[in-house]
């Protein structure tokens, strides 16, 4: 609790392209939640040196990234937006969880199965650890609630049990995250292949549609989008083309996907194609802009970024303090 209000974190990476997937399960529900809890929004540069980088695009990244949250409606002054970088607590507490966490349950991560096999010239340790700097992210500002899509739910449920097996030890230090999943849209699949996500790192481009997509690309995506030959305007996992191209136009649109099946109801896919590039378009296109002009606002986001760094430093802190007591690290003289 911070001020009365529950805490809530969570954070994206800034590597490759964002793509609608990354709205659509995550950050448009960031902009829903921030009214209601202590928001820590974080921009995890630290984890995206887990696989190769350039430093030039690296920064440049993760800066367009920050900007994205504030142009999606995230308030710097309301919601704390910060660099993982600028915060040491992450590594620190990522250190100590280490020595609290199980080989054999990072064996089982499948994300780190996924990565390596992608990337087998270069399968290193913080590859391997990957998910305990995550649980370190959360733990860190004690936080209550991480909304993610489904992809993390295996990372988190690690995070509970290193929390859990931490406080059976030592007493009550964390709070265990609960993970919150959007009603629909938790899970976007690749236009291309609907039984896989719709991920940044596709060979396939035709199978994401990227938030920086202009209007004729987004229009080309959707009408090529793979689905069936059932003839049935249905939503069921059966037809899995369909169902996702159900979930981006319900979200879009802020309906339920039996809404979309009663708008639609009759109609041809070709014509539902149609309908769902506009839609996406109509998201993108306000948020494109505003990223536009925030990124030439330098003053504004350098200034958003001391602020919010200073604050998650001093909560981070503040955990941090108590963990490395509870470990047995000699006090500090001051
Ligand atoms: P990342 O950067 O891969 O993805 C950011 C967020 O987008 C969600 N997401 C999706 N949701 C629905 N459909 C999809 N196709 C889709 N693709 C991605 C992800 O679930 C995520 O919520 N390890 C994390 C970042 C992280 C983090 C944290 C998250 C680091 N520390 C602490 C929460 C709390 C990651 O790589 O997400």
């Amino acid at each position: 609790m911070i001020d009365g209000k529950k805490v809530l974190f969570s954070g994206m990476q800034a590597t490759g392209s964002l793509t609608l997937g990354n709205y659509l399960g995550a950050l448009k529900n960031w902009v829903t939640l921030s009214g209601e809890y202590e928001c820590f929004y974080c921009v995890v540069d630290m984890h995206s040196i887990t696989i190769r980088q350039d430093p030039a695009t690296l920064r440049k990244r993760a800066r367009a990234l920050l900007a994205l949250y504030i142009a999606a409606g995230l308030d710097p002054k309301k919601n704390c937006i910060y660099y993982q970088s600028h915060v040491s607590g992450h590594a620190e507490l990522a250190w100590i969880l280490n020595c609290y966490t199980y080989m054999g349950e990072l064996n089982r991560m499948t994300q780190f199965k996924d990565k390596s096999a992608k990337h087998a010239d270069n399968i290193n340790a913080g590859l391997y650890t990957y998910p305990v700097l995550m649980a370190a992210d959360i733990l860190l500002y004690q936080a209550d609630v991480v909304p993610v899509g489904v992809d993390q739910m295996q990372h988190l449920e690690l995070t509970r049990n290193i929390a859990e097996r931490f406080n059976k030890l030592y007493g009550d230090v964390f709070t265990i995250p609960e993970v919150y999943l959007g009603k629909v849209g938790a899970k976007i699949m690749s236009l291309q292949d609907p039984t896989r996500k719709m991920s940044k790192s596709d060979e396939n481009p035709n199978g994401s549609i990227y938030l920086m997509d202009d209007p004729d690309t987004v229009m080309r995506k959707c009408k090529k989008a793979v689905t069936d030959s059932e003839g049935c305007f249905c939503y069921r996992p059966e037809q899995p083309g369909l169902k996702n191209l159900i979930d981006i136009y319900s979200v879009c649109t802020g309906q339920t996907p039996a809404d979309t099946v009663a708008e639609f109801e009759g109609k041809g896919y070709g014509e539902f194609k149609v309908a769902v590039g506009e839609a996406v378009i109509s998201v993108l296109k306000p948020l494109q802009a505003e990223v536009a002009k925030l990124e030439k606002d330098k003053a504004y986001l350098d200034a958003a970024i001391k602020e919010n760094a200073e604050k998650a430093q001093y909560y981070a802190t503040k955990t941090l303090r108590k963990v490395q007591r509870k470990v047995g690290f000699p006090d500090r003289i001051r």
